[in-house]
């Protein structure tokens, strides 16, 4: 199968419509220069924009690319302290800027004025027009099944809502699926729902060249998408200050099963664990650090690289987009 066309293939010149999300401290440069070589297109994480601390170094990162053109993504609240970080990414002239978790306007301004046409995520309908507002050359749709930071719309009617929106108010907008599609069947059903691709992060998340520990992706084989949960504690306790209409999807574990039900008093212990926390991510404590994978975990089942990911899903949703037309009864 050589390619699937989409209006978005045709705008980026991808062979295939799938977009490898940009994972803090998981999407570095050989995993996003990996997607793009593979016919998608890959965005490295820039993620907390220094702010979290011990995250990997961005200027090498993009290096480890090499010379394929790739995304750059940041978490738009922590480069609002960072500023730098966007100066430093549009310089780096990138394939696309993309814009998660914050008011985009400033932002995107600053990559539209460069000629960097810029991806926002949204999870709600006031975010999607407020990245319509701001010039988004591409809206991310982005359920709650995803895997990491995000809110409460599921994917399945949250998608086609966005694409009503955007047919009505921006019609040259593109539009990408994001939450639980790991394989081909969520990348056709994506196609079926008005999205002109994917964005797939958890599947990505487990690719040989991802950063990802080892062990983490272990446990989430041998768990499913029942074994993930949303929460609000890890980032209280460890002290991150995420704005209060995001939570977390990660893998259930000691942390998360002790603090059921308890938001408010980890709220007020915010900060509480942050030692204990950085200990155990040097570690590879996974009873107290996130494993940060949505409920596709219960569709990844190994490591390959990206290139196989990418084949397989591709494969998988052109047999299925293929022999779809056979369910219409004609006649
Ligand atoms: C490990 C991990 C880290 C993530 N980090 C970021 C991030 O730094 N910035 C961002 O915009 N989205 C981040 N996301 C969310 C992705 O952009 C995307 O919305 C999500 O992975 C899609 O759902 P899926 O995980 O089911 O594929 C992260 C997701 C995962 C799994």
């Amino acid at each position: 199968m050589d390619q699937i066309r989409t209006r978005f293939t045709e705008r980026f010149d991808l062979r295939f419509p799938i977009v490898c999300a940009p994972m803090a401290l998981v999407t570095g440069g050989k995993l996003a220069g990996a997607a793009t070589q593979a016919g998608g297109l890959g965005i490295l994480g820039g993620g907390y924009a220094g702010m979290l601390g011990g995250e990997p170094d961005l200027e090498t990162e993009y290096g480890l690319a090499g010379n394929q053109p790739i995304g750059i993504g940041v978490i738009t609240w922590a480069a609002a302290q960072n500023p730098g970080v966007i100066d430093w990414a549009i310089a780096k002239n990138p394939r696309c800027l993309f814009l998660s978790f914050g008011d985009p306007a400033a932002f995107a301004a600053k990559a539209n004025d460069a000629g960097i046409p810029v991806f926002c995520q949204v999870q709600t309908l006031d975010h999607a027009r407020a990245a319509i507002d701001a010039g988004a050359a591409v809206i991310v749709a982005q359920g709650t099944e995803a895997g990491g930071h995000g809110a409460s719309r599921s994917t399945m009617p949250f998608v086609p809502e966005v694409a009503d929106l955007i047919a009505k108010n921006a019609p040259d907008t593109l539009l990408l699926a994001a939450g639980g599609i790991a394989d081909g069947r969520g990348l056709a059903a994506s196609l079926m729902l008005g999205a002109g691709g994917v964005l797939v992060g958890s599947r990505f998340w487990a690719a040989a060249e991802a950063l990802s520990p080892q062990p983490a992706i272990d446990r989430a084989i041998a768990s499913d998408g029942d074994g993930t949960v949303r929460t609000i504690v890890a980032d209280q306790l460890r002290g991150v200050a995420w704005p209060d209409e995001y939570s977390f999807r990660m893998l259930k574990n000691r942390l998360t099963e002790d603090w059921t039900g308890r938001d408010m008093e980890a709220r007020a212990q915010f900060g509480a664990m942050k030692d204990a926390y950085d200990t155990a991510r040097a570690n590879g404590d996974f009873d107290i650090v996130a494993t940060v994978v949505g409920e596709a975990a219960g569709l990844i089942h190994d490591r390959p690289e990206a290139a196989e990911i990418m084949q397989r899903m591709a494969a998988e949703a052109s047999v299925l987009l293929s022999n779809g037309a056979a369910l219409v009864a004609k006649g």
